[in-house]
């Protein structure tokens, strides 16, 4: 298996160099940048040599030859790199709403400029109901989406949740999700992204406040709450925000950026980025 690390998100730079087996003192392999470490995949190059970008398990890798100035500047590179916040669509029903207003607060999140975000989307994950044996806590996962959803949260730093009020409540599905982990929630931000009728989703973010707590997340009191939502979304089903919505975005993603350096002031990105050399076989 050749991933090592984790994915790679939007605006990280692809390291890209040349592989040159006979060159004496580099280390070749396949690499990639992400914002939380650089790390070198075991070395099962797709090509052996060239400079074309090859697509692992849907992620793009690049052949670098990975010399001792490279390795500092890939290690400065991911000490500058900014904390991840992953936007979470809490709503998976053919038709929702979710998705329109997750992807106008993601634009908002990219052009705020604090964090590496990411959209993560429960209708494409398709967790089936909580289907581990053991307690989160306990870590001893047996399913493969349980584990790969634990990367999506563990790499994450802070997080939105957007979400739907369902019977005064919040989604089924988006408790079912939460509730498959637990050490990888702990101690990051969270804010909310609701919508609604008359309530703009108030009362399902209150429920999430209470159920986050649980997990040692810290809830912002930021937020952002659209009531009467139809009234944002053009025949086009694009958001047209008024400047409640927009002020709100950004005084959520400026607590969320607040509180998560206060919280995790050593995230894994400010932490020393592994980076692991070798040699093809
Ligand atoms: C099962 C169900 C229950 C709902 N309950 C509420 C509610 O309690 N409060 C509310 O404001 N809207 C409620 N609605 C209307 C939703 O706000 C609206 O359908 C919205 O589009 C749901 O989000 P989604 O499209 O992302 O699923 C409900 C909708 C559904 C499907």
């Amino acid at each position: 298996m050749p991933l090592a690390g984790s994915v790679l998100t939007e605006r990280q730079p692809v390291m890209t160099g040349r592989h040159d087996p006979a060159a004496p003192g580099e280390h070749t392999g396949w690499a990639f940048g992400h914002s939380a470490r650089i790390a070198q995949a075991p070395l099962v190059p797709r090509r052996q040599s060239g400079e074309a970008i090859a697509e692992l398990d849907g992620q793009i890798w690049a052949p670098v030859a990975v010399q001792p100035n490279i390795v500092e500047q890939l290690r400065k590179e991911s000490a500058m790199s900014k904390p991840v916040l992953a936007i979470v669509i809490g709503s998976t029903r053919p038709g929702r709403v979710g998705p329109k207003f997750a992807t106008w607060f993601r634009s908002r999140a990219i052009d705020h400029g604090g964090f590496d975000v990411e959209l993560v989307d429960l209708a494409t994950l398709k967790l089936p109901f909580l289907d581990e044996p053991s307690h989160p806590r306990m870590h001893q996962y047996i399913h493969q989406h349980t584990i790969d959803w634990g990367h999506t949260v563990e790499r994450s730093d802070a997080f939105v949740f957007v979400t739907p009020e369902y019977n005064f409540g919040y989604s089924a599905v988006l408790k079912n999700a939460i509730d498959y982990l637990s050490q990888e929630w702990a101690d990051k931000a969270v804010g909310f992204l609701s919508y609604g009728g008359v309530a703009a989703g108030t009362r399902a973010v209150q429920q999430l406040k209470q159920v986050v707590t649980a997990l040692k997340m810290v809830p912002v009191a930021e937020s952002v709450n659209i009531p009467f939502f139809t009234q944002f979304i053009d025949d086009s089903g694009t958001v047209r925000p008024n400047d409640a919505m927009t002020r709100s975005a950004d005084a959520m993603l400026d607590e969320l950026a607040r509180v998560t350096a206060l919280i995790r002031p050593k995230t894994p990105v400010a932490s020393e980025p592994e980076v692991l050399v070798g040699r093809p076989d």
